[in-house]
């Protein structure tokens, strides 16, 4: 079974939907981990809750970014974690990081990408004007919402719409998208071709 750590800095739905669908029988791995750099996240809450484990690597308690990134990396090996699902994780993955490993670390993030990546990307896209929006799951590499897209989910941009309405509409694909790509993957699945990222049997 897929070994899966699921990194979040706050609320926590998209968590939350990532459990329901294991409870469900439907994420085909298994949650091993849920860590935060934020011990006041609410989605560790959410951990307790579900009695996950759950760890807090705080860079606040680290004298600089080499200290934080060995003490991440220790603990998600100890966990033996095979995916590592950033949820709402809003802090850069440095390189070490990555390179301890390699293509196992994936995002959701609330824009149709490469469009509006960084913070607040509805709001970025409501002032746009844009008429679609959705969410994307990418791997992540060395950029910010730069690396090879998985999926997307596309929603409409209403005419009335407010930021807040923009932003439930994404939400709610958000939880449906993230349980299914970490499916693919628990499935042995998700192929990366290059830039290209292909599912297999999709
Ligand atoms: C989600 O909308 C997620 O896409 C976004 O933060 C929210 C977290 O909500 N992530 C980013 O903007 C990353 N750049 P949640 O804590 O309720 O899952």
């Amino acid at each position: 079974m897929c070994r899966i750590a699921v990194l979040a800095s706050g609320r926590g739905s998209n968590l939350e939907a990532i459990i329901q669908a294991w409870k469900a029988g439907e994420l085909g791995g298994e949650i091993a981990l849920v860590l935060s750099d934020n011990p006041k996240a609410r989605a560790l809450e959410r951990a307790a809750k579900y009695k996950i484990p759950h760890q807090v690597v705080n860079p606040a308690s680290y004298s600089n970014r080499e200290a934080f990134d060995e003490a991440l990396i220790e603990v998600l090996k100890e966990y033996q974690v095979e995916l590592i699902v950033l949820a709402g994780y809003m802090r850069l993955i440095s390189a070490r990081v990555l390179q301890a490993f390699p293509w196992k670390i994936i995002n959701i993030h609330p824009s149709l990408l490469p469009a509006f990546p960084g913070l607040n990307a509805q709001e970025q896209a409501w002032q746009y004007g844009v008429k679609y929006s959705g969410c994307t799951v990418h791997f992540v590499d060395e950029g910010m919402d730069t690396g090879p897209i998985i999926a997307q989910r596309v929603v409409p941009v209403l005419p009335g719409d407010t930021v807040t309405d923009l932003t439930d509409r994404i939400l709610k694909e958000e939880h449906r998208l993230y349980p299914q790509v970490i499916r693919w993957f628990a499935e042995g699945r998700v192929i990366l071709q290059g830039r290209k990222v292909l599912i297999k049997g999709e």
